[in-house]
């Protein structure tokens, strides 16, 4: 069953078809001739020259009819085309709503190959694409030297051929877990700062040169800060051998073979309270020692009545005063609040593994609440968009995202898109809250500058 609105917009627009028809009609009824061209050609004058008119009038006429009838079938086939390509996503495109603004995007993977209607869905809304996993560093050199890039190639490939943009994602991903284990290790030892930096350099003048100005943006180190307020880097073997210069080395190398790619640090929870200290200090230190990095990626994975908007509000501020751009990398917010997972010692994760409550569907009023959370969102991403660089969405449609899987498997309903790829109150919101941001803006140039 289409849902209501659609109904209408079908209505809308047939009524909308039913009225130009109806205009156009009398063209070829005669009316037109009778009434516009004998009278105009016409005139006054002898009979003989009247005929002479009649003859130009009934040119003039015929010219026009063709032109009329051409507009009359555009007007039949085109419009039932319309109403049928709408039917799917008969909606404002996401990336039109904010052009100018900031880029928008989002990170996905193969799907797009494999389902025409997601890449229908990626190519209306979005213009900047991530790769959710093959380009990262246990997919594309999963043992020293074994160097793997069909993935990556298909996607940039994909990328190109249909007008987007590319974020490489990501050269370093400073978590030992998440680096390949031959990196961190050298004869059997924990590999010393030399091998280590050696690596690196390899790793991302292979990855980084291989694509060139193909990829217009770099995460080029990823999450590398500790959680919580009791520590600055994570406690890993990059930083315990090389500290934060391996950030600065990182970024270093990546300049050199990507000139012109904007160079990102990317992290999770950076607006809450511990973290986005350890963040401004970061960028702070980075840009004391003139490392190249142009923009910090806040993930953005948030929990239904959980985000840290102040939180987000002064790291915005603070990333402004800084002039380093801000990226909202990986945005989702969660409906099934996954906290718990890690509390208390991981005492309830046997009674979450086994908690599935929207199964059959999200609840309007939850759908509701998260509608007006991504507003509130989109309202501070407006305020600050001469910081704001690119938002991008972690996954296309709720029945892509990486929440029906983590922290355990459950349906999950995190994004502007449903399972049907059909907008969600969550993306009326935000276009209505991007659309509304404009006229704010522009109904402020327009007032005097000594209006109060
Ligand atoms: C982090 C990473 C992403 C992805 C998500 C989960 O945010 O940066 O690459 O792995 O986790 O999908």
């Amino acid at each position: 069953m289409q849902p209501k609105s659609q109904k209408y917009r079908c209505l809308a627009s047939l009524s909308r078809f039913a009225i130009v028809a109806i205009k156009l009609c009398p063209s070829f009824l005669g009316f037109v001739y009778c009434h516009e061209y004998q009278a105009d050609v016409c005139g006054v004058g002898s009979h003989f020259y009247k005929g002479i008119h009649h003859v130009i009038a009934l040119r003039l006429f015929a010219r026009d009819a063709i032109f009329r009838t051409g507009l009359l079938i555009i007007v039949l086939v085109g419009n039932p085309c319309m109403v049928r390509s709408t039917r799917a996503d008969d909606v404002g495109s996401l990336k039109l709503a904010v052009a100018g603004r900031f880029k928008i995007g989002v990170g996905t993977n193969r799907d797009l190959v494999d389902h025409p209607q997601d890449r229908a869905l990626l190519l209306r809304h979005f213009d900047i694409v991530t790769p959710e996993n093959c380009m990262k560093p246990q997919v594309v050199q999963p043992f020293e030297g074994d160097f793997r890039f069909d993935l990556g190639d298909a996607f940039v490939k994909f990328a190109e051929e249909h007008g987007l943009k590319v974020v490489g994602h990501c050269l370093v991903w400073a978590d030992s877990g998440k680096t390949p284990s031959w990196w961190m290790t050298e004869n059997g030892q924990p590999t010393s700062k030399e091998t280590l930096f050696r690596r690196m350099k390899t790793h991302i003048q292979t990855v980084a040169g291989r694509y060139g100005d193909r990829i217009s943006e770099w995460d080029v180190v990823n999450e590398a800060l500790s959680d919580g307020s009791d520590g600055y880097l994570r406690d890993t073997l990059w930083a315990r051998v090389a500290g934060e210069d391996f950030i600065v080395r990182a970024f270093e190398y990546t300049r050199e073979v990507a000139p012109n790619a904007l160079l990102v640090y990317n992290d999770y929870n950076v607006d809450t309270d511990g973290k986005r200290d350890s963040l401004i200090r970061l960028v702070q230190s980075l840009k004391q020692k003139n490392t190249p990095i142009d923009a910090v990626g806040l993930q953005g994975h948030y929990e239904l009545d959980a985000i840290a908007y102040e939180g987000l509000g002064s790291m915005l501020e603070a990333m402004r005063q800084l002039q380093v751009k801000v990226i909202i990398s990986e945005l989702d917010i969660d409906v099934i609040p996954r906290s718990r997972w890690w509390a208390d010692n991981n005492r309830h994760r046997d009674e979450l593994k086994s908690s599935n409550p929207y199964k059959d569907g999200c609840p309007p009023e939850i759908l509701q609440r998260q509608a007006e959370q991504y507003a509130k969102l989109f309202e501070l991403f407006c305020r600050y968009d001469d910081v704001v660089e690119r938002v991008s969405f972690w996954n296309l449609h709720d029945g892509q995202s990486w929440l029906n899987y983590f922290p355990w498997d459950r349906v999950n309903h995190p994004l502007l898109f449903d399972r049907n790829r059909m907008p969600k109150p969550a993306y009326h919101a935000v276009i209505r809250t991007v659309r509304q941001s404009i006229l704010k803006a522009s109904h402020l140039e327009e007032l005097p500058s000594n209006a109060n």
